[in-house]
């Protein structure tokens, strides 16, 4: 006889400590208003507003026909490790090899994983703050200490080396780095990576470098820690296809590491998601072999929206907005409209009809700021200015 048993679910204690993006919960959110009929502009989702570009589609539906739909080998196929090693060693001008370079399913899976395999109870990771919020997630999960580095504006998000330094100690294991940054749009420079390595010394500590938008750069050059000396084999680069190529539904990235720690990873990915998709690999391979028109076009479209949206946010009561330098993020400071950025963020979404982020969920430093993406069109980039300083001159 068929029996019914209800119980509570007990999930394991690492579940509570496990944080999440409110990018998609908003989005979540924009859709249910949408479909109660409201219009709703988003600006909340941090991925291109572009197609992926037509040579990369057509290499992957060849890819198909010609039977790339099995299991492949967990850190990716040697074909796309080449590539992946041959543009990082030209563009960040180190030698890398392939048995150094790890596919996975997007850059997230670089900072799971990385975490995972390294971060013990109790190990400090040093992280920015306001920054992406899988990283306070993650050293959370695994029972690490989080370390916040707090990025001020008035430094224009960069790093406050001397701060820096200071938070670095004997249980210090990873570094976090992120340039150009989400969500502030915050770019380290030349002289910042060489005063960061400076600090770091010739201590133990690995140094995971987020790098998912270097190639959305708009002013000056982008660099890598990688490249600094003594420092390849203590970074892990974590680069990829999603914002560069507008591939965020592909899932595709990679990390480039220490061989000995990528073999870790990959028997993480055997223990998780196998392999990466196989035809999204070759897609990745015409991606970093072909045209590369498209990347630049991009990047340019994306430089013509910041510099329109800029000048018009620090025209609005309250706002006030630095030029970011690089990614597809506009970071308000908003604090002299009174309101908290939880408060705005979601009156702007209910009243006005734009969704956006609230600073503070990139952590506690995001307190006092909005994040709004770029990746839409100028037409409704212009229309949600004006819904939200029709709403400001209404509402506060
Ligand atoms: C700083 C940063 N790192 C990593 C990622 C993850 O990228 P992917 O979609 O390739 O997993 C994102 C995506 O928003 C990001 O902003």
């Amino acid at each position: 006889m068929a029996r019914s048993v209800q119980f509570e679910l007990r999930l394991a204690e690492r579940m509570s400590r496990l944080g999440t993006e409110t990018a998609f919960e908003v989005l979540n959110r924009a859709r249910d208003l949408e479909r109660q009929g409201k219009n709703v502009i988003h600006l909340e989702i941090g991925e291109p507003d572009f197609a992926t570009p037509p040579n990369i589609v057509e290499a992957a539906i060849a890819a198909l026909h010609a039977g790339w739909t099995h299991y492949g080998p967990s850190a990716g196929y040697a074909e796309l490790r080449e590539a992946i090693a041959e543009e990082v060693s030209r563009s960040r001008r180190v030698e890398v090899t392939p048995d150094e370079v790890v596919v996975v399913p997007g850059g997230k899976p670089i900072i799971f994983f990385s975490i995972l395999a390294l971060i013990d109870q109790g190990d400090e990771v040093i992280y920015p703050n306001p920054g992406f919020p899988i990283y306070e997630s993650m050293i959370n999960y695994v029972g690490g200490r989080a370390v916040p580095i707090r990025l001020r504006e008035e430094k224009d998000f960069r790093f406050d080396v001397e701060e820096f330094r200071g938070l670095i100690g004997d249980r210090t294991k990873l570094i976090i780095l992120n340039s150009p940054q989400n969500p502030t749009g915050g770019v380290l420079s030349k002289q910042d990576v060489e005063q960061i390595a400076d600090a770091i010394g010739d201590r133990e500590i690995l140094v995971l470098s987020d790098e998912i938008y270097s190639r959305l750069l708009f002013e000056g050059k982008h660099h890598s820690i990688i490249s600094e000396p003594g420092f390849k084999d203590r970074t892990i680069l974590l680069d990829g296809f999603s914002k560069s190529y507008a591939m965020t539904g592909w899932r595709i990235g990679y990390g480039v590491m220490r061989s000995d720690l990528a073999g870790q990873i990959s028997r993480l990915m055997t223990n998780s998601n196998s392999c990466t998709a196989s035809f999204s690999q070759m897609a990745g391979v015409e991606a970093l072999e072909g045209d590369q028109s498209s990347v630049e076009r991009m990047r340019q479209e994306f430089e013509r929206r910041r510099d329109m949206v800029v000048p018009v946010i620090n025209r609005i009561r309250g706002f006030s907005a630095r030029t970011p330098h690089g990614a597809f993020y506009i970071f308000p400071n908003i604090t002299g409209t009174g309101l908290s950025s939880k408060e705005l963020a979601d009156r702007l979404l209910e009243e006005a009809g734009v969704a956006c982020l609230s600073g503070a969920s990139f952590g506690e430093f995001g307190e006092g700021y909005l994040r709004l993406s770029v990746a839409n069109s100028m037409e409704n980039l212009e229309r949600a200015l004006e819904r939200i300083e029709r709403w400001i001159e209404k509402s506060i």
